[in-house]
């Protein structure tokens, strides 16, 4: 049975920076830098243009990582791809990438798979990824995080809470196969369906008859709480901290390894001070941490993707490391993954 590793890595973050400040100014937000950095730790994020969205940013992130892979879509198998804003509610965001990147090809069908997992999505995607992989079927699996959060955020003092915490951008990595000793080692996956309102955006109720109401136009009439998310972010919180702990000693414990023998944390980025906890009671040091919520918010399902790819740029993620992640979000959902990079 081959390993599954991680060839080649790639992130994307549009251009437009949105300082804590910026977010208050330029869309009148009763809120501050110091409310919003003193409780998630978040500095600034990045809003994506009109006309920009999941598939194009996600595209981009994808480019880099086949190129780092020393690969050309040719070589790509399978398209797995974890988001919560997709490009439409059908099909899934994956087909759109594999249109921008040029995979469809008489020659060249490449399956692609949406997963819906939200802040776990990655770690969702991965332990698929390397399921296919290690399964033999699969040579080079290419695997995306994408979110446009920016364009359905209620931007307003009303949906202040949930709007100062997320950010636009993609990060994206190829699972490959490899015969060496190293790669995705363990990952665990959960989910609580008893807490599926707790953090959900509706848009529409498909229990209703229309699923959304219409004028005598036909327009379509929904209620801002259908809308926009909906956030109980103590009970997520309380909870993330929970489950990110105990699904981290699982797979320790199941590689029969400690916490200790990590040498590298890649953290979902919700907030600073769920990871502040974790690390805390989990002993770990500073400098076994990577975070870059400060600069990009909470982009959900591209969060560890982008850290990873931010990582390994900085020198920090060097060959031969072990990796530990953690994720945790809305459904709730989910996991923990070891990897010997
Ligand atoms: C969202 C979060 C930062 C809110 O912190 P909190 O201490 O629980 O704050 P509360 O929601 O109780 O709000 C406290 C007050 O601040 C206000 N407030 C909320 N957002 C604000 C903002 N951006 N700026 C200024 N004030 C704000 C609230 O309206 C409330 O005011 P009130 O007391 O007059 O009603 C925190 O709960 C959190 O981070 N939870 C986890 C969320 C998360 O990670 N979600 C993504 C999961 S993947």
């Amino acid at each position: 049975m081959p390993n599954a590793y991680i060839s080649g890595t790639g992130y994307f973050v549009p251009d437009d920076v949105v300082t804590n400040d910026e977010l208050a100014k330029r869309f009148n937000i009763d809120t501050n830098d110091e409310w919003i950095r003193k409780r998630t730790g978040i500095e600034e994020r990045r809003f994506a243009p009109d006309g920009m969205g999941t598939a194009f940013m996600g595209a981009r992130a994808a480019e880099q990582a086949i190129e780092a892979a020393g690969l050309t879509t040719k070589d790509i198998d399978m398209i797995v791809l974890g988001t919560l804003s997709p490009e439409c509610t059908f099909p899934g965001t994956g087909v759109f990438v594999q249109r921008e990147l040029g995979f469809a090809d008489v020659n060249n069908f490449v399956p692609c798979l949406d997963i819906r997992n939200q802040c776990s999505g990655f770690l969702y995607g991965l332990g698929t990824a390397a399921s296919m992989v290690r399964g033999g079927g699969y040579k080079n699996v290419l695997l995306i995080g994408a979110e446009c959060h920016s364009h359905a955020l209620d931007l307003s003092t009303r949906g202040r809470t949930v709007a100062s915490l997320f950010g636009d951008g993609a990060g994206a990595v190829i699972v490959s196969a490899t015969d060496e000793d190293r790669g995705v080692r363990r990952w665990t996956l959960g989910a609580d369906g008893r807490f599926a309102e707790t953090l959900w955006q509706r848009v529409w109720d498909i229990q209703r008859f229309p699923f959304i109401p219409q004028n005598e136009e036909g327009q379509g009439l929904v209620e801002p709480e259908l809308m926009w998310a909906q956030m109980d972010g103590r009970q997520v919180f309380r909870h993330a901290v929970e489950k990110m702990i105990t699904s981290l000693m699982t797979v320790c414990w199941q590689e029969k390894i400690e916490i200790k023998d990590v040498d590298l944390f890649l953290f979902h980025q919700a907030n600073l001070r769920i990871n502040e906890y974790i690390q805390k009671q989990l002993n770990i040091p500073d400098d076994k941490v990577f975070n870059n919520i400060m600069r990009y918010g909470n982009t959900t399902a591209g969060t560890i993707p982008i850290l990873m790819a931010e990582a390994e740029r900085e020198g920090i993620l060097k060959p031969g490391m072990k990796v530990g992640m953690a994720a945790f979000g809305s459904g709730f959902t989910w996991g923990a993954a070891l990897m010997d990079w």
